[in-house]
């Protein structure tokens, strides 16, 4: 039995292999109609999410499975009291594979050593955040063609921006990848994340304080939202919440094939008025993300067409 807590639980090849699936299903919807016909998926959302959760479950529905879960821990045992723990230990009796969202680091992790059935982190505190870089994933390589050589630019919230850390640590596996990191000086990417994947592993990186002043080298702006969840003074959000604003007069700057991509939820770094110009692949990204999800089901329930 598998799980997902982190994007490296998955090799290149077996990314690959989704890929393959992906693109398949795709192209021909109706093989896939019936594979997980009799399957569950619980959906243990103990912070808000609208894509993830609601993604995973239409990638099940979608697969002619069946879903159940709760959407916030108010609603759940948690709110009694109830252990990470014992409440999987319960739920995986009650399905065959389950999604879970929690605010805190590692809480997924802790899940999978009680569960009898796959767990698939859907974002843990500000660590990771796996299945958003599947998505993300599918989205470089329909819009790229290719992972190798290219320049990502990170920007925004890159110490709570757990989509950021997962995206790094999966494109450290290709060669000739470089990153950009944008952020101000209080949001720049943890040590845990630069030690290890940047440093560690000899990968080209640039810091920057600017977008502007680096936009032009980018084949890849990855915009992200500045996490007021995770802040513990609200003064201090209010202050950087708003550094960055991508524009169209900023996309000016932009290669004329730079993408941009974005996890959602946005809030103000991205002009509603950039979603026109085709380089913009957010609303894309979200799709390719239930593709990817389905994907990954089918991979941990060992189903096949
Ligand atoms: C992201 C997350 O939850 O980390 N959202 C998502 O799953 N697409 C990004 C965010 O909340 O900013």
């Amino acid at each position: 039995m598998r799980n997902i807590i982190n994007i490296l639980d998955l090799s290149v090849e077996e990314i690959n292999e989704l890929i393959r699936t992906a693109d398949d299903m795709m192209e021909n919807p109706d093989r896939y109609r019936e594979v997980c016909r009799h399957k569950i998926l619980a959906t243990l959302f103990f912070e808000p999410s609208t894509r993830t959760r609601l993604s995973f479950e239409s990638a099940m529905l979608s697969l002619g499975g069946q879903v159940l879960g709760f959407s916030e821990a108010g609603s759940s045992s948690a709110a009694k009291g109830e252990s990470i723990s014992d409440t999987v230990e319960v739920v995986s009796g009650y399905s065959d594979i389950i999604v879970m969202r929690h605010p805190k680091e590692g809480a997924p992790l802790v899940a999978s050593m009680h569960s009898t059935v796959p767990i698939i982190n859907a974002g843990d505190g500000g660590h990771y955040h796996p299945t958003q870089t599947l998505a993300d994933l599918l989205t470089i390589h329909h819009e790229k063609g290719r992972f190798e050589n290219l320049t990502v630019g990170l920007c925004g919230d890159l110490k709570f921006g757990r989509t950021v850390h997962s995206l790094i640590e999966a494109m450290s596996r290709y060669s000739g990848v470089r990153f950009v990191l944008i952020s101000p000086e209080e949001l720049k990417l943890p040590s845990f994340i630069k030690e290890e994947y940047l440093d560690g592993k000899g990968i080209e990186y640039q810091e920057s304080t600017s977008l502007d002043a680096v936009m032009g080298d980018l084949d890849i702006l990855y915009m992200t939202r500045v996490q007021k969840e995770r802040f513990f003074n609200e003064e201090d959000y209010l202050r950087l919440k708003d550094t960055y604003i991508l524009t169209t007069d900023k996309m000016k700057l932009a290669r004329p094939d730079m993408i941009v991509m974005h996890p959602l939820p946005r809030v103000n770094e991205i002009s509603t008025a950039v979603d026109k110009d085709p380089r913009a692949c957010y609303f894309r990204q979200t799709y390719y993300g239930k593709m990817m999800r389905m994907a990954l089901i089918m991979m941990l329930l060992e189903v096949t067409v």
